[in-house]
């Protein structure tokens, strides 16, 4: 919805140095930048950014790209959010384009509710601290609390007044429509009228991940055990909770940075730890993980530690979600806090140097923490002491990584004294489970494994027309790559002017691949490269040499990827990032006439030989056929061809 100039315009401003440089410590090292990996934990520098290029590397975990999408990876921005990011921070406004009537209908209701709930919050906010009520009874009952003002703004706390339609209508007054209002379930309306859904309660918005306010968590003031404690917004458009996890918002760069998730219950455990300074918390607000919100943790860290309260109830019961987080692949440690205590009261009633001890000395870990728990209940009666282990087994059972469950049966064989072998047997079995369903589940969406390698095509005949055949990604990918680097330097090639005479001429590099695939009618096969390589001939038909920059800040992201991918190395820790991949690496760039001829011919050769197995795959079925003298001239033809393009690659080869 951003117009392209506008688009361009964020891209000229922003400076890829300084907008990294807000979430990662940047030095200069030569023509580029580096610094720690924000995505890993690592204790030397494999992370660069080249300013002349306007991109990043990081490589340590491989990822790549521009300004854009750097914030995509770290903020978990959407395109769209990272450019209006930008476009904040640059002062430049964006003028949307005006929509269709299907885009608005379509964006209108959610745009409708989040503006709605934005309101809400500051409504809210405002009632609390600018109003007598709210001061009397919201504000000092988060005081008491002991909730300071910063940690109460940094949450958006609120409160909703007693008065049983203040907030319907001063909403109504400013214009919100009331179909939108009980939409998000502020409000409530039947044939007496309306009414707020939040009346006298203090309010806990909930945030997505990049801060929009979803709906709100409502406790009650009054200690009458009839009245629910908190109310919650209804399930919305916006509004899901299996996907949400409270407090995610404030947590997410600290998750990254401490590489570990603090798992809690509520509202007032994740705000009382932040106040007391660990940051890194969620909250499932009192439910059951779901699958969603475990992928929403396992973004940012693969580690999660649950915080259980002192008083146990419930443990027992959160096994279940916990196996589904092994599931996953993650690691999970448990801290048991002492009795009668939670994470907030706790936090409240220690410093930060003992709660961040008591965080670091008493955590366990999972497998081990279940156990003792079951073995506890157990006592000495065997059968109960059976199906304990039957349990375990199954939660070691679903740990994908194999290591890691052999770590774990050699510990349970020796909390539980029984054979490692008798567990491991007991283990597989439910693998061989697990398999079973899985194959059942995947067996028509199976992902297609990639094709392997191509070996070299016998010129016999081939079995079957795929065993043969090359895939022609790697030399497709080359010769774009050398179309993005070096596009427009140019290269002598020899031509025949209009006496037929031989001159030599210079020649764009992009333009002499383009003429060589072209004058062979072969076309590229890739999807995205076909539209680099378009790209690039569109823009040579009217006289220009498009270059990398115009690909690397591209509309389509996919495309962006592709080239960033391209022109980046894929995993070589270098110093000399810039220099080999900066404007002039010598070596290529001396030898590039020799270097795209070789590339030209090493992708026609492979055309060709896909041709030849073609061809005999044709002739094998048409071996009765007429056709077949046709096809036994076409073989050798192409033969010939293959062996003459074998031969000048093999003088371009052995230089
Ligand atoms: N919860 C809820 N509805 C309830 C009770 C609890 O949605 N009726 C959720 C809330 O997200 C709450 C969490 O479960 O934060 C944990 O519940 P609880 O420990 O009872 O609440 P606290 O947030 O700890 O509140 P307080 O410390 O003020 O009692
Ligand atoms: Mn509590």
């Amino acid at each position: 919805m951003i117009p392209r100039e506008t688009v361009e315009q964020i891209f000229d401003a922003a400076d890829i140095i300084e907008v990294i440089g807000d979430f990662v410590t940047l030095k200069k090292s030569g023509s580029s930048y580096k610094g720690l990996s924000p995505f890993v934990n690592e204790k030397s520098p494999s992370f660069m950014v080249s300013p002349a290029k306007g991109i990043f590397k990081d490589f340590s975990s491989g990822k790549g790209g521009n300004v854009v999408s750097f914030l995509m990876e770290h903020e978990h921005f959407s395109y769209v959010e990272a450019l209006k990011w930008l476009a904040g921070k640059y002062g430049i406004e964006i003028k949307e384009k005006e929509r269709t009537p299907e885009e608005i209908a379509a964006q209108g209701e959610k745009e409708s509710l989040f503006l709605i709930n934005l309101y809400a919050r500051d409504f809210f906010m405002e009632q609390m601290f600018n109003t007598r009520e709210g001061k009397a009874i919201g504000l000092s009952y988060f005081k008491e609390r002991g909730f300071n003002e910063a940690t109460i703004k940094k949450f958006e706390l609120g409160y909703s007044p007693e008065r049983s339609d203040a907030f319907a209508k001063s909403a109504i007054e400013k214009g919100y429509k009331l179909e939108y209002l009980v939409k998000t379930g502020l409000v409530k309306a039947n044939d007496r009228g309306m009414y707020d859904f939040f009346r006298g309660r203090v309010l806990f918005p909930i945030h997505n991940i990049t801060g929009r306010v979803l709906g709100f968590g409502g406790r009650t003031l009054k200690s009458d055990k009839k009245i629910a404690k908190y109310f919650n917004s209804p399930e919305s458009e916006i509004y899901h909770k299996s996907n949400i996890l409270y407090g995610l918002y404030q947590a997410k760069n600290e998750l990254i940075k401490e590489d570990e998730c603090y798992l809690v219950e509520g509202y007032t455990d994740v705000i009382s730890m932040h106040q007391a300074g660990v940051i890194n918390v969620v909250a499932s607000s009192g439910t059951a993980l779901t699958d969603g919100q475990i992928r929403l943790i396992k973004r940012y860290t693969n580690n999660i530690t649950i915080l259980y309260d002192g008083d146990k109830a419930g443990i027992k019961a959160s096994f279940r979600g916990i196996d589904l987080i092994l599931a996953q692949g993650m690691n999970v440690k448990v801290i048991l806090f002492p009795d009668g205590e939670d994470p907030d009261s706790f936090s409240r009633s220690v410093g930060i140097d003992e709660l961040t001890n008591y965080l670091k000395t008493k955590r366990q870990d999972f497998i081990q923490f279940k156990a003792q728990i079951l073995l506890k209940d157990a006592k000495d009666d065997p059968i109960q002491r059976a199906n304990t282990i039957k349990d375990i087994v199954k939660s070691i059972g679903i740990i994908p990584d194999q290591i890691i469950r052999s770590v774990y049966i050699r510990e349970t064989s020796h909390l539980f004294e029984i054979g490692e072998q008798a567990l491991l047997n007991e283990v597989n079995k439910h693998l061989a489970e697990q398999e079973k369903n899985a194959n059942k589940k995947s067996y028509n969406q199976r992902e297609e494994a990639p094709p392997p390698e191509a070996s070299p095509t016998e010129l016999g005949i081939a079995p079957n027309k795929q065993k043969g055949k090359h895939t022609l990604e790697r030399q497709e990918r080359d010769l774009i790559r050398l179309m993005i680097q070096y596009g427009a330097q140019t290269i002598d090639v020899t031509v025949q002017n209009d006496d037929d005479e031989e001159i030599e001429v210079a020649y764009p590099l992009s333009q002499y691949i383009i003429e060589e695939l072209l004058s062979d009618e072969l076309s590229i096969q890739n999807e995205s490269y076909l539209k680099i390589f378009d790209e690039f001939y569109e823009g040579l038909q009217q006289g220009l040499v498009v270059s990398d920059e115009h690909f690397i800040r591209h509309q389509n992201q996919s495309l962006s990827q592709t080239v960033i991918d391209i022109s980046t190395p894929k995993d070589v820790v270098s110093e000399n990032w810039t220099k080999r991949h900066g404007i002039m690496p010598g070596t290529e760039l001396q030898r590039l006439k020799a270097a795209a001829e070789q590339s030209v011919a090493v992708y026609k050769l492979r055309v060709i030989e896909n041709m030849i197995a073609e061809n005999q795959d044709e002739l094998k079925k048409s071996m009765e056929n007429l056709a077949l003298e046709q096809l036994l001239i076409k073989i050798k033809d192409l033969t010939s061809m293959r062996n003459s393009f074998a031969e000048k690659l093999g003088i371009v080869i052995t230089r």
